[in-house]
């Protein structure tokens, strides 16, 4: 019998996750269908239930239920309690919903394996302190860079972030600094990754000129036609190289495939399919 996936999100009309799960399934000859699941935003736990009770698998999570998701895991994998989120849903063998968060994985996969940039002893910035920040930061801890900025227009939730993830004894041995935009001014970065929602508005978070170090890689999580406003700036301020999310976004979505299905597809010719 075919399997039932399917991405649930609010809005989710847009999301190219069906056609990337689609191309894995092709490719893998794997028995699957996978659809795109549209939850009220006060019926998203639900919605879930309704899925797996008619036999659906497994689920990915896309704004803005990721935190509700990782409350509704009866179990959780560690980067997905590192993160407090979860993107990937699976109905365990055993009973109950497995939980695991596989947004930071993504990133530092398309990070040092497609956009070949090793991240250990790298100074890295990472602007943003939200759920997007929290997804991706222990995942690239884990690769040891050097120095990990967190910058944050509101300097307390960088803080927060900060906390939470130096506690675990796992990353307490790294630099990793809560700072404000202004503290950027005469600091330097070999990778500053854009984990904020500011080019959904066409806006560029606050950073002073002379960021970008000799050699550096300018790297956008959010992806669409032409570059970001940050983006932009990272050119104009001599970054060598430029990259938005869509290899994440490919990334992320193999590893849940791999998560449920125990097969791991070829991303490259997907990503090339997605190119504008
Ligand atoms: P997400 O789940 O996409 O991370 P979020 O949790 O609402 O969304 O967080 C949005 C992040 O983008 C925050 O870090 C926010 O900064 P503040 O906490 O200071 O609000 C950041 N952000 C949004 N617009 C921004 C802008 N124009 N410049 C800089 N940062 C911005």
């Amino acid at each position: 019998m075919t399997d039932r996936y399917a991405v649930i999100g609010n809005p989710i009309g847009h999301s190219k996750s069906p056609l990337i799960h689609a191309e894995f399934a092709r490719q893998t000859g794997q028995d699957l269908s996978y659809e795109a699941l549209l939850a009220p935003l006060d019926g998203f736990a639900a919605t879930v239930e309704h899925f797996f009770a008619e036999g659906g698998k497994g689920l990915n999570v896309t704004v803005p239920f990721k935190h509700e998701a990782w409350n509704l895991a009866t179990k959780r994998t560690p980067r997905a309690i590192d993160a407090e989120a979860v993107n990937t849903l699976m109905v365990l063998p055993e009973g109950g919903i497995l939980g695991d968060n596989t947004d930071g994985a993504g990133l530092v996969r398309d990070l040092q394996y497609n956009l070949r940039f090793p991240l250990k002893g790298r100074r890295v910035l990472l602007m943003g302190a939200g759920g997007a920040a929290w997804g991706v930061s222990g995942p690239l801890l884990h690769e040891e860079p050097g120095t990990l900025f967190v910058a944050n227009r509101t300097v307390d939730k960088a803080q927060l972030l900060v906390r939470h993830f130096t506690r675990f004894e796992k990353f307490s041995m790294q630099t990793t600094t809560a700072v404000s935009y202004q503290e950027l001014e005469n600091q330097q970065f070999d990778l500053i990754i854009n984990a904020t929602s500011a080019s959904l508005s066409d806006a560029l978070p606050p950073l002073p000129k002379g960021v970008f170090a000799p050699g550096s890689l300018a790297y956008d999580m959010m992806y669409g036609k032409g570059l970001t406003p940050f983006l932009k700036f990272a050119q104009q301020q001599g970054a060598a190289h430029l990259a938005d999310g869509l290899g994440m976004l490919v990334e992320q979505a193999a590893e849940s495939f791999f998560l449920w299905r125990g097969v791991r597809p070829d991303t490259a010719p997907v990503i090339a399919l997605l190119k504008p």
